[in-house]
């Protein structure tokens, strides 16, 4: 055998350039052959790619020749639409991408945003994945191809096949609306449905992985036999690994402030978290999440109700890690199956009375009305795992360094004989002191940040915990040095008690950084103002500054803030610019396509 033979490219770390199987002993050559002549097309080219995965453990960039031989022949063209508001549903397209491409489709990600129902046409197979966000609306950006597509002039789309991928929230009572609708508008314009919908709740990971494997699979019109093509597709667990999620980081709580006076009604923590490991790299209009622990007392009130008190281990997993307080339709129907209760099976097999049970009510209010014995697994199979909440970044890294400050509001409600405290906000608010740890997740915003341009104007509506993005802004501006002009308005229920962050925005105004800031205070006169109220007052100027390329952000209360707001904006351009209604609409999402008017409410 030559001294010059390369080491066996088989053996991690050896070198496998283009020439490597000339530099192959004879004895070596006919062995691979032996091999090769005995595996199916699908064997060799798992071989190329192991061959290639070697080197890519061993650091090496994938070799030339590996590389070609590991390409699998090209299959169906497709294409991945997603309509996302927080970005799960991108993350989703982009990791249904490699794997598609990885398998040999020409797949590709498009953007709602940026596609029109006619352009689907010639697209073939097309799949969707959607979110859904306000009471069962499609995402932002997503609305004018929603709304194209409902319509009544809508093209058909005989030759589209698709499937739909949809994101959502059991707490919301439209869950996966958005998805549905797509699913069923497709069909309904002619394209050929490839499989059922599925549905996604906020713990969508498995299930979306599991969705793009089965639906790859359906898509490869060159099924090998049984063995190879499990070869071929990464497992779901795999699919999953890619669409993870960054790792918690580790923060620590310096500080937390009620911005409320004593006198209000209502409690806003300013909450200061520190990263002795470096701050997570957020920029302002980025939120931060951390999944929350349940209220002690009422664990314990579940575990008494399902007979289950005194089970140490069960009590901390309900506090750590499962939702206890959401109740959802699919619940109450397994909670009925399970106890055999007659009335909980009548309400949840009629929609009006399983509406009317559901409102107000908690998982809680569900054992409580047939109090039952439970095994450990049949309370935790009732559950779903608690989900993160999100809080926006109220501040720049470049002026606090490696902190991040929230705003956070208390949530409270009484309903049915019960005080009810939210999860996180409760936390906050009752039961998290300066000292304490806690393992938070950055979410980027990529959709709601500062223009790039710093000389751009800004006007910023944020009333309630909707400014916290705004300090973020004004704190990066500051510290940047921008020269762009600043407007905030700002509303909360009474001036003496609800102004939160006031001395910040007095020092930023007193300075020039904040060019304008309009107050709207509820309750501190006999009739409700709103700061919806104020932009009309400040029409006139409002109008100049959009026309001088200012871009309008909105943050906080989608419910009922947001959609006044929005009217608001359609009335002020309609006024100012003599528009029509339907002209006026076109403006705003002429802006709104620009990026010029950016949403980011919850
Ligand atoms: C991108 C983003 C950014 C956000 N930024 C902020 C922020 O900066 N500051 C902030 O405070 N929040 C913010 N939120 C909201 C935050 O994530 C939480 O939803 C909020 O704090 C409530 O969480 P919780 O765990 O305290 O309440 P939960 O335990 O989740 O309870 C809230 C639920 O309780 C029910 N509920 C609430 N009030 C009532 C009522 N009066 N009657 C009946 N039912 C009721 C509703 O179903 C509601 O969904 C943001 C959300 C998103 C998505
Ligand atoms: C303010 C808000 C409103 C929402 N509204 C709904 C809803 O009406 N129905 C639903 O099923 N999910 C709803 N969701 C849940 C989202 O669809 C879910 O978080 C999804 O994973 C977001 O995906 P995206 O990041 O791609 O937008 C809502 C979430 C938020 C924060």
């Amino acid at each position: 055998m030559s001294t010059t033979i390369a080491r066996n490219p088989l053996d991690a770390g050896a070198p496998f350039g283009p020439d490597a199987g000339a530099r192959l002993g004879d004895d070596q050559l006919a062995e691979i052959r032996r091999l090769l002549a005995a595996a199916s097309r699908e064997q060799r080219l798992w071989l190329a790619g192991y061959l290639a995965g070697l080197d890519q453990a061993a650091g090496l960039p994938a070799s030339a020749p590996v590389a070609t031989a590991a390409a699998p022949a090209q299959k169906a063209k497709l294409t991945i639409l997603y309509a996302t508001e927080s970005g799960n549903a991108e993350a989703l397209a982009a990791t249904a991408r490699k794997t598609a491409q990885r398998l040999g489709f020409q797949a590709k990600v498009l953007d709602m945003a940026d596609a029109t129902p006619a352009g689907l046409a010639d697209l073939g197979t097309v799949l969707v994945i959607a979110s859904t966000w306000g009471e069962g609306d499609p995402p932002q950006r997503a609305e004018a191809f929603h709304a194209a597509l409902m319509a009544a002039d809508a093209p058909r789309l005989a030759g589209l096949r698709y499937a739909v991928l949809a994101l959502g929230d059991r707490a919301y009572a439209r869950f996966c609306e958005t998805g549905k609708q797509f699913d069923a508008r497709l069909e309904a314009l002619g394209a050929t449905r490839l499989a059922p919908v599925v549905e996604c709740d906020l713990d969508y990971k498995k299930p979306a992985a599991a969705w793009i494997d089965s639906t790859l699979r359906l898509l490869d019109d060159k099924p090998a036999d049984p063995g190879a093509a499990v070869i071929a597709f990464p497992r779901p667990a795999a699919i999953e690994d890619e669409a993870a999620e960054p790792l918690p980081v580790a923060a620590e709580v310096s500080e937390r402030t009620n911005l409320n006076s004593s006198r209000s009604d209502l409690e806003t923590w300013h909450v200061a978290l520190s990263f002795a490991e470096g701050a997570p790299a957020y920029e302002p209009g980025d939120a931060i999440g951390f999944v929350p622990t349940n209220q002690p007392a009422l664990v314990d009130e579940v575990l008494r109700t399902a007979g289950l008190a005194g089970d140490d281990a069960l009590h901390a997993a309900l506090s750590r890690d499962f939702d206890i307080t959401l109740l959802t339709r699919p619940q109450v129907a397994a909670y009925a199956a399970l106890t055999g209760d007659a009335t909980l099976g009548r309400i949840a097999a009629d929609e009006g009375l399983l509406g009317d049970f559901l409102r107000d009510r908690q998982f809680v209010d569900l054992l409580a009305a047939a109090p039952h014995t439970l095994t450990a697994d049949q309370l935790t199979g009732l559950l779903r795992p608690q989900p993160a909440r999100l809080y926006s970044v109220a501040s720049s890294r470049k002026a606090v360094g490696d902190e991040a400050h929230l705003l956070v509001a208390k949530v409270g409600w009484e309903s049915h004989g019960r005080a009810r405290t939210g999860v996180a906000s409760g936390q906050v608010a009752d039961r998290l002191a300066t000292g304490d740890a806690l393992a938070v997740t950055l979410k980027p915003n990529p959709h709601f940040r500062l223009p790039a341009d710093p000389a751009t104007p800004v006007i910023m509506i944020g009333p309630g915990t909707g400014v916290a993005p705004f300090r973020g802004f004004l704190q990066e501006r500051e510290a940047i040095g921008a020269t762009g002009r600043n407007w905030l308005f700002f509303g909360a229920r009474r001036f003496t008690h609800d102004f939160l962050y006031q001395l910040d925005w007095q020092e930023w105004r007193a300075a020039g950084l904040l060019t304008r800031i309009d107050l709207a205070f509820s309750r501190d006169q006999p009739e409700k103002i709103y700061v919806q109220q104020r932009m009309w007052e400040a029409r006139r100027e409002l109008w100049a500054w959009l026309q001088d390329g200012a871009v309008l952000y909105v943050c906080g209360d989608a419910k009922a803030m947001a959609r006044d707001v929005h009217a608001a904006l359609l009335a002020i351009i309609a006024d100012q610019s003599g528009a029509s209604p339907e002209q006026a609409a076109e403006t705003l999402r002429t802006l709104q396509r620009a990026g010029r008017y950016k949403r980011d409410v919850y």
